[in-house]
């Protein structure tokens, strides 16, 4: 009998429903929040409430594009954190309601873990472009920046994190200070392809292991750029796309330093990228220089399953409900959740 999964994620700004049928996508539905975008970054009181408003027609599309009725559906999975709280309330409240209606399984999903196993969504039958045990992953998003080796589907560990601001975080803080809007890595990746990233010069950090640190680098574009605007108040205006390129190129390079250093040290060769900024075109780049260097055998997600999406929740459920690991009534969202 087939095991079909309903997955919700309600960790940030996006509502999102999928359903995964034995581990292959049938439906992804997502409905964006566009009502952040002037704020600088995500308001999570009107997250919430767009989660609320987004929540039951979201969930219907996606059964309604797969082409089954609710009945059909296993198990419910959905994001248990980190996340916002108010936001993730909503999914985890609509999920318990939806495993009791059907009587079936509930499965709580961590987003840190579900942004990993992406990888192993299949689009058909044939798709083999999964990564193979162990695998390193590194993990970059708006609040999470991590070296992660993956040993099994629900077997992972952490080798290193960011200590103060995330990867995503320093794109869409150092976009803000140049004027853009939220979220500002994608705008940063767009501007920056016929930009000279040689042009501005900005300090790494040195952190020890394979931790990462980004709010130095965001402090002393702030300054860099404030000294500048003294001189010539159009500076921000006449070098918005060197000034992208540069940035980007200094995150990236910051990025990959470590994965090869925990490469070089573990051994493994099999190298992901997870999370929104895995979307990156540079950093796309950089992964892409290095397999060739070093013999990587690389693993980039399709954009679809780099941002926030309910599939990589379902095909996390879907693994977790082969080993029975299901949550109870009582399971609560939490903000903070490691691995
Ligand atoms: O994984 P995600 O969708 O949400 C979190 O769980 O945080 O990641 C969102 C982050 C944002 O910081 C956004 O600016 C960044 O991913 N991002 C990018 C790109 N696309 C999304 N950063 C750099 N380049 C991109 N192309
Ligand atoms: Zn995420």
């Amino acid at each position: 009998m087939s095991t079909i999964i309903l997955g919700i994620e309600s960790s940030c700004d996006d509502t999102s429903a999928a359903i995964i049928k034995d581990g292959i996508i049938l439906s992804n539905n997502i409905a964006n929040q566009d009502v952040h975008k002037s704020y600088g970054g995500v308001v999570p009181e009107l997250a919430s409430r767009s989660h609320q408003q987004n929540i039951v027609p979201v969930v219907e599309l996606a059964i309604k594009n797969a082409g089954i009725t609710k009945n059909q559906i296993s198990a419910v999975a959905f994001t248990e954190g980190p996340g916002l709280l108010g936001s993730l309330l909503v999914g985890s409240s609509f999920a318990k309601g939806f495993s009791l209606s059907l009587n079936i399984p509930l499965i709580g999903v961590n987003h840190l873990q579900a942004h990993i196993l992406a990888h192993f969504i299949k689009e058909n039958e044939n798709d083999d472009h999964l990564p193979e045990f162990p695998f390193l992953c590194l993990l970059v998003s708006g609040g999470h920046t991590q070296i992660v080796q993956i040993n099994d589907y629900l077997s992972m560990e952490v080798l290193g994190s960011t200590i103060d601001d995330a990867a995503g975080e320093a794109f869409d803080k150092c976009g803000k200070i140049m004027g853009f809007e939220y979220p500002a890595g994608p705008i940063i990746d767009e501007i920056s392809k016929k930009a000279n990233e040689n042009k501005f010069v900005f300090t790494k950090p040195k952190v020890a292991g394979y931790n990462y640190s980004f709010s130095g680098l965001k402090t002393a574009f702030l300054y860099f750029i404030r000294d500048q605007l003294k001189i010539n108040n159009e500076f921000i205006n006449e070098n918005k796309a060197d000034l992208s390129a540069s940035i980007q190129k200094t995150i990236v390079e910051i990025l990959m330093q470590k994965l090869v250093e925990a490469s070089k040290n573990t051994g493994i060769s099999e190298v992901a990228v997870a999370g929104g900024v895995a979307a990156n075109s540079r950093l796309s780049r950089a992964l892409l220089e290095e397999s060739e260097n070093r013999n990587w055998k690389i693993h980039i997600p399709k954009k679809k399953f780099t941002t926030d999406n309910a599939a990589m929740i379902a095909i996390t459920g879907y693994y977790k409900y082969l080993e029975k690991l299901f949550s109870s009534q009582n399971i609560t969202p939490k903000a903070k959740l490691l691995f």
